[in-house]
């Protein structure tokens, strides 16, 4: 399943995301916006449970999350999305996957992973800002999997349709992906058309 949002706050900072002239500063923070609005519409189904607070005034019954929450994060471009995450979900817990992409074979190199060890146990946002080839992904989600975590999301800020035939490939429909655009595919050395570039240079001015 793959969910485009649409809202007009979402692709207007999509497309100031996508331009040359936006700076590493503002590319960054737009990240971290967009990747809170994509949060917004992921976690619309979540369950809550009720909680009583005392206002200075009167108590008063309200809710919080019902589970434990866990931001997986793919380095390095997704870590400006992680910061995204825990501005809306401060107390979510952090996993981390090294992955880089072998430029002749561009295929998924792992390089590091740290996940809390009873991770099946929580709501699972995975993000990275391309879903291009989908190889980096379907390395992270079989990890992810490997750790028998079920309920898993994907957040990405542009999707290539590649990407999303290899994924539902690997997994079905068990990954739920939520984005901002659905380009139109890629380019010979797997970036995304029309794109944005290579996120990770844009994120840490590395170009
Ligand atoms: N990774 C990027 O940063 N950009 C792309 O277009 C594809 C993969």
């Amino acid at each position: 399943m793959i969910q485009v949002v649409k809202h007009p706050l979402v692709q207007a900072k999509l497309t100031r995301l996508r331009s040359t002239t936006t700076s590493k500063t503002e590319f960054r923070r737009l990240v971290r916006e967009i990747t809170g609005l994509l949060v917004y519409a992921a976690t619309a189904d979540w369950e809550t449970e009720v909680t009583i607070v005392q206002t200075p005034l009167a108590e008063c019954r309200g809710t919080r999350l019902a589970g434990r929450v866990c931001c997986v994060t793919i380095l390095r471009a997704g870590l400006a999305m992680e910061e995204g995450v825990q501005a809306l979900i401060p107390d979510a817990e952090t996993g981390i996957i090294g992955l880089y992409r072998d430029p002749a074979t561009l295929e998924a190199v792992e390089y590091y992973r740290k996940l809390p060890p009873d991770i099946a146990e929580c709501q699972v946002l995975l993000v990275d800002p391309m879903l291009a080839t989908g190889h980096t992904l379907v390395k992270a989600v079989t990890a992810l999997k490997q750790q028998n975590v079920g309920n898993l999301k994907l957040i990405t800020i542009l999707a290539a349709p590649e990407g999303v035939e290899t994924l539902k490939d690997h997994f079905g429909d068990t990954v739920e992906i939520y984005t901002a655009a659905l380009d139109a595919g890629l380019n010979e050395h797997g970036y995304i058309l029309p794109g944005l570039g290579d996120a990770g240079d844009r994120i840490f001015g590395t170009r």
